[in-house]
């Protein structure tokens, strides 16, 4: 008899945002015709860019001819997608070789796929709150999990001071709920521990396009030391609004070792075995966010959602209520008004107002108390959300 994996018991019944949308549905078919502001999941409500559409469109073209047709691609990614990543990095000061990039179809991937280099022995370490699919796709590997709860008194940035195992280190800055950024010395720190100890460092840098302030770092390579002991996840999801086109990257730097072998040698062995690549097609669409015309354009749509950030720091300002992020970040993380938990809130909010947010206790335990609103939505959307918002709690 075949035996499953029986990790999967462990996992909570269904996954945060699938019962997010669950709800919703059955609000919906209880509520036929109500319009729901959906401020919950960060998923992006503007279009691609103009640069990357006329890629896509290009791209299509060479595949209909045969003189342009492109097959099978390298499987670690496209070599003017990986020195075009490459050169971007330059220009904030940070040198990688095109071989340390590696195209992937998407950071949410990615880091379930990762895990393919690690043996499941080291317990991993993961602050709390956290994106639920970095403990998710621990436990389905059959990983320990250590949690590091973090406070609003620390405003939320986890510590090695206070870590006192886990060899596989998850850090998302800026962080995704809390909206918290750690600065160089902190990251310093962290370099340093993961060095100390043999340990490596998940990098998730998702949402650093969203960094405004100058002189927090954007990539963990920015940190002396962490070309031994880190892996960055990022994803074109948020930075270029391909939530629903997947395409994202993973730098492994050469000089990172365990055990006498080279993670990036690993990657690519895994690579080739276990992926064809991702398409020629989006590949070319990636490559025109990193043009001049694409940057100036990604700059103007990302601008849209930091004024929805914006918009709702000042709503939940004029109620009082305490919050972090929505400066560097596309979430606001804010404190159940009146002692609600953090799914009674979500309740409250879908059944008054016809708000959709996500509740904290989906980022873990300590999150519950806390509540996350996503800057990602439209900008009529956002407003009239926090107008109901401040109608209901006013
Ligand atoms: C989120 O809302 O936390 C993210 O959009 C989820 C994801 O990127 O998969």
């Amino acid at each position: 008899m075949l035996i499953p994996n029986r990790h999967y018991a462990e996992l909570k019944e269904s996954y945060l945002f699938a019962r997010i949308a669950e709800k919703t549905k059955a609000y919906l078919a209880e509520y036929p015709g109500k319009r729901l502001l959906r401020m919950g999941i960060g998923d992006v409500s503007q279009p691609l860019c103009p640069a990357v559409i006329t890629a896509l469109h290009a791209a299509v073209e060479e595949q209909a001819a045969k003189e342009t047709f492109h097959g099978y691609l390298p499987e670690c990614g496209a070599p003017f997608l990986r020195e075009a990543v490459a050169k971007h990095y330059e220009s904030r000061g940070v040198t990688l070789s095109p071989e340390e990039v590696f195209v992937s179809s998407g950071a949410s991937d990615e880091l379930g796929h990762l895990l393919d280099l690690f043996a499941p022995e080291n317990p991993a370490l993961i602050p709390e709150p956290a994106y639920p699919a970095y403990a998710d796709a621990s436990v389905l590997a059959g990983r320990r999990i250590v949690f590091l709860p973090t406070t609003p008194e620390e405003d939320f940035l986890p510590s090695p001071a206070r870590a006192e195992e886990g060899e596989l280190v998850y850090l998302c800055s800026p962080n995704n709920p809390t909206g918290a950024v750690l600065d160089r010395a902190r990251l310093k720190a962290w370099v340093d521990w993961a060095s100390r100890r043999g340990a490596v460092i998940l990098f998730d840098a998702a949402y650093e396009a969203f960094i405004a302030d100058e002189a927090l770092p954007h990539s963990i390579f920015e940190i002396e030391g962490a070309r031994e002991c880190a892996v960055e996840i990022c994803s074109l999801s948020k930075t270029a609004g391909f939530t629903g086109t997947r395409l994202g990257y993973t730098i492994i730097p050469r000089e990172l070792r365990r055990g006498g072998m080279s993670l990036n040698a690993m990657w690519v062995r895994n690579r080739t075995t276990k992926s064809n690549g991702v398409s020629y097609i989006l590949q070319r669409g990636g490559e025109a966010v990193f043009t001049p015309e694409g940057q100036t354009q990604v700059r103007q749509t990302l601008r849209i959602y930091q004024d929805n950030a914006k918009v709702m720091a000042s709503a939940l300002d004029r109620l009082g209520i305490r919050y972090t992020g929505g400066r560097n970040a596309p979430y606001l993380w804010l404190e159940c008004p009146r002692g609600y938990s953090s799914w009674e809130f979500f309740d409250l909010l879908l059944r008054r107002i016809q708000v959709v947010g996500t509740p904290g206790e989906g980022f873990g335990e300590s999150g519950e108390g806390w509540f996350r609103f996503s800057a990602f939505g439209s900008p009529e959307d956002t407003r009239e959300a926090m107008t109901r918002l401040q109608e209901l709690l006013g």
